[in-house]
């Protein structure tokens, strides 16, 4: 049986997600999983940047990290998808990659993908679960299997009982909890799994 092909894409100004989705790829077993990591492209000026020294630092920490393109999301069997709360939604840079996918989705290879999301917000109701759902309006119209963690594990009360996706409320220097990173990595391995269920399945 192939390896399943987890793409693990995130935005983060801050550190946040980045560790977030650094966790969900790091739980995946090397000999099961092939992964990538991938940050979507940044799009803010670079003033807004300059203007806020975390932001410029995690750039800076993070510039190894390959930019999403296209062809990540088609050569994957499952996505994790990790952004900000903005304003209650997700972040637009995240948006702006997943609305480069047009031309996927309308050849059909967005379908039966296995998906699943993770967020952060700087307080502890800032809208962490309209942003999983308003990510997952979009994983519908592309015909995705959508795997929300539920309370399938007391691991995810732990980190603050989200059924939608881990989220976390966001610290100012980006650090997330062991509670958080256990959560994640649970979440993680239940993308895995379903996405190997769906594999054999076809096969
Ligand atoms: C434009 C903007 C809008 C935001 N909107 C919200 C919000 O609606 N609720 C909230 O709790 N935090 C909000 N935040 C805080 C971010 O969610 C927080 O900085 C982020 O989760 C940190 O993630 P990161 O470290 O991966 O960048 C906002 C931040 C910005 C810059």
């Amino acid at each position: 049986m192939d390896k399943v092909k987890l793409a693990v894409i995130y935005y983060s100004a801050t550190g946040t997600n980045f560790r977030m989705a650094q966790a969900a790829a790091k739980a995946a077993p090397d000999s099961t999983v092939d992964v990538r990591l991938r940050k979507v492209r940044e799009l803010a000026p670079a003033e807004a940047i300059a203007a806020n020294p975390a932001w410029q630092a995690h750039i800076q920490a993070t510039k190894e990290v390959p930019v999403a393109v296209p062809e990540d999301v088609e050569w994957a069997d499952a996505l994790i998808l990790s952004t900000p709360t903005r304003f209650g939604n997700l972040a637009a840079q995240m948006k702006q990659f997943l609305d480069t996918l047009g031309g996927l989705w309308a050849q059909g290879k967005t379908v039966n993908k296995v998906v699943s999301a993770m967020t952060s917000a700087q307080n502890p109701h800032g809208g962490q679960e309209t942003t999983l759902l308003s990510l997952y309006t979009t994983m519908y119209h592309w015909g995705t299997i959508v795997v929300p963690p539920g309370y399938t594990d007391p691991v995810i009360f732990g980190a603050g009982g989200n059924p939608y996706g881990t989220s976390v409320t966001a610290e100012t220097t980006g650090e997330i909890t062991e509670e958080a990173v256990r959560a994640v990595e649970y979440q993680a391995r239940r993308v895995i799994t379903v996405a190997e269920w769906i594999r054999k399945g076809r096969s």
